[in-house]
């Protein structure tokens, strides 16, 4: 067996054409030589499901905004993260994100398990959660933050400063329900982002909005402008309702100094940077 893996890599390391996945110029690297540095991050996707019915999403069906057909309902169990994670192999990791493409983590019937395994038997190890946040109450997120404190960071999609602004894009999500369980978690020690996505309808409450943010905890914000009108300015869809709709591309221009990164939401340096975006002529 060894044998075999010496030849293909043997076979890898000597061939005269790239693979198709590696670019000439890209480092490479093998995971044998990088486990042991214990600067691996790995990428996790732990349900299929979700609550939220937001129109652009890969998972939703722009066409009633029910889970697309052909995307499977699955997660993963306790136990299957167990086996394929046993703690020797825990350790090889330095930051686990857990966003999903096609779902969310916090729909995970054992989410609070694999956090707990993970925080118990790593020391190092800080995770990156992603979620629309209107998924379970605050007494939940209280015991989850108490848990995981400061090792472990969650991404809040928080995209308005009312309830029908926000859920213009996160259909079927509760702000104020958003804003208590952030709330709740921040207070119990674990560390809070927002994440909006950006449209026409809110961008010129992005600097309220980190206001909201940052009176419920968060310490940062990120902005993206949503990237989902490929060359269209209208993004049609039809509501659970049977209703025909329309989201808006982002009027402003897409600033690579402001959208995708971090804005420390104590810092009023970066507070003015975003009342000035918000409110910059175009
Ligand atoms: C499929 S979601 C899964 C995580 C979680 N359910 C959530 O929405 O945050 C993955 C990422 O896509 C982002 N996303 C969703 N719609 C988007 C859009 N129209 N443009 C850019 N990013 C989008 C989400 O905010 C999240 O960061
Ligand atoms: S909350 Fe995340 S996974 Fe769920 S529909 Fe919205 S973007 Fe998709």
């Amino acid at each position: 067996m060894a044998t075999g893996l010496n030849s293909f890599i043997s076979s890898i390391m000597t061939r005269t054409t790239p693979l198709p996945f590696y670019h000439p110029e890209d480092p490479f690297f093998l995971y044998h030589d990088l486990y042991p540095t214990n600067q691996v991050k790995l990428w996790l996707d732990i349900s299929t499901h979700c609550n939220a019915k937001c129109p652009q999403c890969h998972r939703t069906d722009a066409n009633g905004l029910a889970k697309a057909d052909w995307l499977p309902v699955v997660q993963w169990s306790f136990e299957q993260f167990k086996f394929a994670f046993p703690p020797k192999t825990l350790q090889m990791f330095k930051e686990i994100q857990i966003c999903g493409t096609w779902g969310d983590p916090m729909m995970n019937k054992d989410i609070y398990e694999i956090m707990e395994y993970i925080m118990d038997n790593s020391q190092g190890i800080h995770v990156l959660l992603n979620t629309n946040g209107s998924i379970r109450d605050e007494e939940w997120w209280w015991k989850f933050g108490t848990k995981v404190r400061n090792r472990c960071t969650v991404f809040w999609a928080i995209e308005g400063v009312t309830n029908e602004q926000h859920a213009m894009y996160r259909r079927n999500t509760d702000l104020d329900k958003v804003l208590r369980n952030m709330e709740s978690f921040s207070a119990a020690g674990g560390i809070s982002e927002v994440f909006t996505v950006v449209f026409k309808h809110n961008e010129r409450d992005m600097y309220n909005i980190a206001k909201v943010s940052k009176d419920l905890g968060a310490r940062q914000i990120m902005f993206v402008q949503s990237n989902r009108f490929y060359k269209h300015p209208k993004f049609d869809f039809v509501d659970d309702q049977g209703v025909q709709q329309s989201l808006y591309r982002a009027e402003l221009p897409p600033n690579k100094e402001f959208y995708w990164k971090s804005w420390d939401l104590n810092n009023p340096v970066a507070m003015e940077i975003i009342k000035n975006e918000a409110s910059r002529t175009q």
